[in-house]
């Protein structure tokens, strides 16, 4: 493998589709209009010296370096700043220029530490590489005068350091941060020689609104701004392109090695998901990759209450199949199943509904999509035919009114927030649905024009209210209705929408919007250009996620809003592979691409290929299997890449589910909570250790690398296989990409989709087939995958989930942007010293009447269940409502979450829990058994601070 280098091109590419011609050096250039002449130069293979400039940001013009000379114009211009004309003529190389170039770096060099040879970027470092390139031999003023050599680093943050020594103040890092990240953290502090970057007013990063994205150590052409693994380690040997395992935005990334080392991963330009961008988690929170805490070898026991006994994998797959094989023998065919994850790659997931279907003989697979995004599964597909997001990232710069409804992107979709923040920042309006006052509602240089802090619960009925101004106030889209949608449908819903129960004067109160709000915002989505929906967990983990999918997708379809850039309709996933999860048949219901099991053609193709008769019944999901356990018909399963005792709501009935099964495999890389009711652990393995793809938010499928070899031993497709090869179940594959192969074989949408063609276009959007031989980043343009849109009637049934005098408040969840999920993967990195504990977020007010202070121990008890953890006063959520996120197993949130889940889906209802707050001693018995876990965030914690 070699390192993978992206060139620079000094400034963005333009997007006119204009050519303008010019002569640079003699030789003639053709580009797009308002390309600078740097860039232009580039394209005739002429690398004007820089410091300033790279085309990630705006041109700035500081570092003077780029000068060339312009056939009659006067002076000497900088190339960055200067855009090409018709017939200019451009010298790039001549004598006065050479000199002047010299001066330029001449006065650089003469403050800056001459220690090269031992300084980390050596070799990497754009200051050294321009000083050779013009010519620098000397440097005639000496290094004697006032100079910044003595600066003090800051090394609070816990990934990259800054040394000021070292800085040229060329900026980049700061314009990074305003138009990349778009966190504005970074300012320059004094004047003339005493400027200085600054986080924050002279703080420590660590300490600055910083949010640790490293957009300004990746723009910094020297060695100030460094990741800190750079500076231990060394530099790359080389890289390989591969995906984030984080969340669902997907970004590309340069995984830079050296042997078998991960030194840093550096986000890809050419990425088609980020394009060169990245958050903490990605960039940096990869750590765990090599975390003492992770099983390497594979362990049975015959009890939970037995040691865990270390085992070759031969035996560990032995164990198990003889276990399932017993098991089904004596309990029936339905007795076992599997749940895979939506951190597995494609492949892994094909191949779990693959043994399951043609091992186990029965379709009790199910994924953990089913408590995050069934609903938008179920919806997206009845209102669209496609169980999937409607757009392309990019389609958000074409937008000019964005909704966001129950999520909250700077936390939990870090890359695509930038994104979006760019657009507002260029004038696009904002409407923020959700009960919590999220970063987006008010932060630097982005406020939402309206924000309707609605009561957990109330998504459906506020929906219908904004439907109800559209449709009364006349502001429906007639010809896209008639056009692509069923008119009687939406007449009958058209009806529904405006009868006065729907009202936003009679929805205000069970939201508590105020109806005036409920009304600006609907003209405003409704009439406002491009309309584009943005929809997370907030929407999906509630009795009614379903309906509220399809209370959204009749908005987009009333304002018709959908078949182009710039509007539409879009989940934004959770995890990493959530959408790929859903799109491989892992639901017990579905075959690949969503084909019910009931469809005898869609069965037949594999019956075909596999050589068995499917079962055309569905089979159980998720909580049907725990039911199933604790009344003894279901007894054996196996895991792989969930916790599910962590993330799925009602502990205590999940924790009675797994303990009434006789066998339990969880395929893990660190020993789980589930794992603590298992009976055989297979070790898995790490991102950066095994091939497949995995496809993001906007249908994208990437490619995921092989950069190192798995720590355990196999990938964890290898174990799959080999367990299915254990219990008689032919599987054989050389590697990932024949899986992909027989995924494109037998699913109409990935039927174009290959290892080789992801290594020739880096990613596709699926459907990717004849129809679409490059992919689809805009569906249903012109018509629907289902034909007409379809309206349906969204009837607000209020939750069950009561408050009342016992549990007055409303619980909700969220996750921080520091953490992934259940944090099994961040906890166990420095990211801990953003959040080292879930906290309970409570109004003042509520607060007060509690007696509750800020950092105060609370409980927190529900019908289901109580925790405890520590208070923080804030008005960012509303009076009666409390919020925390689920990160830490000390906390385990999902004791007090209930039983009530989506009517449509079983996805929980995570998101409306009535509980009581009262002051608290500190953590209760049960949570006092992850103090070692606590304590290890703490060392952690101690050691940056030490370092510092
Ligand atoms: S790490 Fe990101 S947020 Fe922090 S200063 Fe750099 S660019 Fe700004
Ligand atoms: S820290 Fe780096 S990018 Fe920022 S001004 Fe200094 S040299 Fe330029
Ligand atoms: S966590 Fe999400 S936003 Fe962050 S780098 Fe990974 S994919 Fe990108
Ligand atoms: S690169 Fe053009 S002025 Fe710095």
């Amino acid at each position: 493998m070699s390192l993978v280098t992206e060139i620079d091109f000094g400034t963005p590419a333009s997007k006119s589709e204009k050519t303008v011609a010019l002569t640079i050096d003699g030789m003639e250039v053709h580009v797009p209009e308002g390309t600078s002449i740097m860039r232009a130069a580039m394209g005739v293979g002429t690398k004007i010296p820089k410091l300033c400039a790279t085309d990630m940001i705006e041109a700035f013009g500081s570092c003077r370096l780029c000068l060339v000379e312009i056939k009659g114009r006067a002076g000497t211009p900088a190339s960055c700043t200067t855009p090409v004309a018709p017939g200019m003529v451009v010298h790039t190389q001549t004598e006065r220029l050479k000199a002047l170039r010299k001066g330029v770096m001449e006065l650089y060099i003469s403050d800056h530490p001459l220690d090269c040879l031992t300084c980390a970027v050596n070799g990497n470092c754009e200051l050294q590489t321009e000083a050779g390139n013009v010519g620098l031999r000397d440097v005639r003023y000496g290094y004697a005068g006032s100079n910044h050599l003595a600066d003090k680093k800051d090394e609070s943050n816990p990934y990259f350091s800054y040394d000021p020594a070292k800085c040229i103040v060329c900026n980049r890092c700061i314009r990074a941060c305003e138009e990349v990240q778009g966190t504005f953290a970074l300012t320059i502090d004094g004047r003339g020689f005493g400027s200085r970057v600054s986080a924050g007013q002279m703080e420590p990063f660590l300490e600055s609104e910083c949010v640790s994205c490293g957009a300004c150590v990746q723009a910094c052409p020297t060695a100030t701004l460094v990741e800190k693994s750079v500076i231990d380690i060394g530099q790359a040997e080389h890289s390989a392109v591969t995906t984030c395992a984080y969340c669902g935005v997907g970004c590309s990334f340069k995984a830079e090695m050296r042997g078998e080392e991960l030194i840093r991963m550096v986000p890809y330009k050419d990425g088609k998901a980020n394009h060169g961008h990245s958050c903490v988690k990605g960039r940096f929170a990869w750590g765990y990759a090599t975390h003492r805490d992770r099983i390497l070898k594979p362990m049975v026991r015959a009890k939970v209450s037995d040691p865990w006994r270390e085992v070759s994998w031969d035996e560990a797959f032995a164990h198990a199949a003889f276990e399932f094989k017993r098991i089904q023998a004596k309990h029936g065919r339905n007795s076992v199943g599997a749940i895979t994850s939506s951190r597995c790659t494609n492949e892994e997931t094909y191949l779990i509904q693959k043994l399951v279907r043609a091992g186990f003989g029965n379709n009790n697979v199910d994924t953990c999509a089913r408590v995050c995004h069934s609903p938008t599964g179920y919806g997206l597909g009845t209102a669209f035919g496609t169980s999937a997001g409607t757009q392309d990232f990019d389609s958000v710069d074409e937008s000019d009114v964005i909704m966001i409804i129950g999520a909250n992107p700077t936390d939990g979709h870090p890359v695509f927030a930038s994104r979006m923040k760019k657009r507002l920042r260029e004038g696009a309006k904002l409407i923020v649905v959700d009960p919590r006052r999220i970063d987006l509602v008010r932060m630097p240089h982005v406020k939402a024009d309206y924000h309707l802090p609605l009561q957990p619960g109330t998504n459906v009925a506020v929906l219908s209210a904004l439907a109800h101004v559209i449709v009364t106030e006349g502001l429906v889209n007639e010809a896209f209705v008639r056009e692509r949608c069923d008119w009687e449908e939406f007449q009958e819903w058209a009806e529904f929408v405006s009868e006065p129960r729907n009202s936003p004067e009679a929805v205000e109160k069970v939201s508590g919007v105020p109806a005036g709000t409920i009304r600006k915002a609907a003209r405003l989505y409704a009439t406002g250009g491009n309309g584009a929906i943005y929809y997370g967990l907030g929407v999906t983990e509630h009795s009614q996620g379903s309906t509220t999918v399809l209370a959204i997708a009749n908005l987009a379809l009333v304002t018709g809003n959908l078949g182009r850039k710039g509007v539409g309709v879009n989940p934004l996933r959770g995890q990493n592979n959530v959408q790929g999860a859903c799109d491989m048949g892992s639901f017990p219901h579905e075959l690949t691409d969503y084909r019910h099991v009931s469809n005898d053609a869609a069965r037949a193709t594999f019956e075909k290929l596999w050589g068995v008769t499917l079962d055309k019944e569905p089979g159980l999901r998720i909580p049907n299997m725990l039911d199933a356990a604790v009344e003894g018909t279901f007894k054996a399963i196996y895991i792989e890449g969930e916790d599910i005792l962590q993330s799925d709501p009602d502990t205590h009935h999940v924790a009675a589910g797994l303990a009434a099964m006789e066998c339990v495999i969880v395929q893990d890389l660190f020993l789980n909570e589930t794992a603590n009711y298992a009976h055989v652990f297979l070790p898995g393995s790490t991102f950066l250790e095994k091939d497949g793809t995995f496809t993001n938010a906007e249908r994208r499928v990437g490619r995921v690398r092989k950069v190192m070899s798995p720590k355990n031993g196999f990938a964890d497709w290898e174990i799959t296989v080999k367990l299915a090869q254990a219990m008689g179940v032919p599987m054989n594959y050389a590697h990932a990409g024949e899986i992909l192969d027989e995924i494109a074989a037998t699913t109409p949408s990935f039927a174009g989709i290959s290892f080789a063609k992801l290594d020739e276009a880096g990613s596709v959007q699926w459907p990717c087939n004849e129809k679409a031989p490059e992919g689809t980043p805009v569906m249903h343009i012109g018509t629907f995958a289902r034909g007409k849109g379809k309206f349906v009637i969204t009837e607000y049934v209020p939750t069950d989930e009561k408050t009342g005098a016992r549990y007055p408040l409303l619980l909700t969840t969220g996750r921080i942007l520091s953490h992934y999920n259940v944090g099994a993967q961040t906890r166990r990195t420095a990211n801990v010293v953003w959040h080292e504990a879930d906290r309970l977020e409570i109004h003042p007010h509520d607060a007060e009447y509690r007696g509750v202070r800020d950092g105060d121990w609370v409980k927190v008890a529900s019908r289901a269940g109580e925790t405890t953890l520590r208070a923080l006063v804030t008005d960012r959520v509303a009076p009666g409502v409390v919020y925390t996120t689920f990160h830490h197993p000390s906390t385990q949130v999902n004791v007090v979450t209930t039983e009530f889940a989506d009517w449509a889906t079983s996805c929980p209802e995570y998101k409306v829990t009535a509980v009581q707050i009262s002051r608290s001693n500190g953590p209760t018995e049960w949570q006092e058994r992850y103090r070692e876990q606590a304590e290890q965030s703490r060392r952690i914690i101690e050691t940056i601070e030490a370092a510092e």
